[in-house]
């Protein structure tokens, strides 16, 4: 069955290759977004209590700075002030953006790229102050502090353990961190001091030599040795087991990769990010709506999790639409560079379609997200079938791509 699904999912796209199918602009999921933010905006919430998901009860969950999806909130404001143009939004996304100011100075941890970038990297599109340019050189030059020479990478996580509880990461790099990138790309083009580019061409080719399998699937979780650069563990904490293919983390390395062929133009990102993709859209398990399971290899033969793992938790394997978003905005990106540009745009296109058509939010149990069913980490059961605010800020920054192709 998965082979005949697998055969008509490749059909369908080649065949749309013919052409685009581009005709619709999701206004109708625009304005759904306003009615779901309105709501959050009328909580009257604090800035240290940054939206992230809803609990059992259906009430809202936030976090506070330090979190690493605290940038997201502001990046969906930015996104929705862009596909609006009310200014109502901006002055939000101007205040939680803000908000976050104390994050330049934090080398604790690597998702600095993600908090600030997605909050001021995308207010300087609309305001180029030179308070929000330097904040962004200052976090380029917090996170460089985690970047080791003798490893060739940027440090992820300090000290822990994995989930065999013996194992130990002493320099662990996951593959998200692919993300970061961005903001050091766009630090060195603001400051002229070219160190950033650098390190982020080198955790990129060190992530290509070392996370990635010849399928072009990848780890979650390589661990290294300060000292000499050799690979100690390769595991996963957020995915089904060691060698299997977490579906979020196969989708960070593919925005990752064209992300880098945006700001390089080195082909060898622009022909790994299209492997990156082919190993998405025609995986065996995924489904024939392109939104994918929370990890490719769920149940499969020759992938056990070293956690605790019931299968009969779910009656079904749960989706994540996290991974199907962060997909799409990455295609579309994709669709700009490559010769296969319909492939990927059609790809993207029937991505937001589904997301669109049957994973929005239901207003009466959920009132301040725009998608939901995504997973935040199965292994640890926390936010199984839930809103995320990752979710959304890849959705409407899609949105936000396609509108750019259409004009
Ligand atoms: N960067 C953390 C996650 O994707 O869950």
């Amino acid at each position: 069955m998965s082979r005949y699904i697998y055969f008509l999912i490749l059909l369908s796209l080649l065949t749309a290759c013919s052409g685009s199918q581009k005709e619709e602009n999701f206004s109708k999921e625009i304005k759904f977004t306003v009615s779901q933010f309105g709501n959050i905006s009328a909580l009257g919430l604090k800035p240290n209590q940054i939206p992230r998901t809803i609990d059992k009860d259906n009430k809202l969950t936030t976090v506070g700075v330090y979190n690493w999806t605290s940038g997201f909130f502001a990046g969906n404001l930015w996104y929705l002030y862009e596909l609006t143009k009310d200014n109502k939004w901006k002055e939000e996304a101007t205040k939680w953006t803000e908000a976050l100011d104390t994050i330049q100075y934090w080398t604790g941890n690597h998702d600095v790229g993600f908090i600030i970038y997605n909050s001021y990297g995308n207010a300087y599109r609309f305001d180029d102050r030179k308070d929000y340019k330097d904040i962004i050189i200052t976090t380029a030059e917090s996170l460089s502090q985690r970047y080791n020479p003798k490893v060739g990478l940027i440090k992820s996580w300090d000290y822990r353990k994995a989930w065999d509880g013996k194992t130990e990461w002493f320099y662990p790099v996951i593959i998200d961190n692919m993300m970061n990138l961005e903001l050091l790309f766009e630090a060195s083009i603001l400051s002229g001091n070219p160190k950033y580019k650098e390190i982020a061409i080198k955790h990129a080719n060190g992530t290509m030599k070392n996370h990635y399998r010849d399928d072009y699937s990848c780890y979650h979780v390589i661990d290294y040795d300060k000292n000499t650069g050799e690979v100690l563990d390769k595991a996963t904490c957020q995915g089904y087991s060691d060698n299997s293919s977490w579906a979020r983390g196969q989708a960070w390395g593919l925005y990752g990769y064209a992300m880098c062929y945006r700001y390089t133009k080195d082909k060898k990102y622009l022909d790994f990010a299209e492997n990156i993709a082919n190993y998405i859209l025609t995986n065996e398990s995924t489904p024939e709506d392109l939104i994918p399971l929370w990890d490719y290899n769920v149940n499969q033969k020759g992938f056990t999790p070293e956690w605790n793992y019931d299968p009969n938790s779910y009656s079904e394997i749960p989706r994540d639409v996290s991974a199907a978003s962060i997909t799409a905005s990455a295609l579309f990106e994709l669709s700009e560079y490559s010769q296969k540009s319909d492939l990927y745009t059609n790809a993207a296109i029937k991505i937001l379609k589904s997301l669109s058509g049957n994973y929005l939010a239901d207003p009466a149990k959920d009132k301040y997200f725009i998608l939901g069913q995504s997973v935040g980490s199965f292994p640890h059961g926390v936010e199984i079938n839930v809103p995320l605010v990752y979710s959304d800020y890849y959705y409407l920054e899609a949105i936000y791509r396609y509108n750019k192709q259409l004009k």
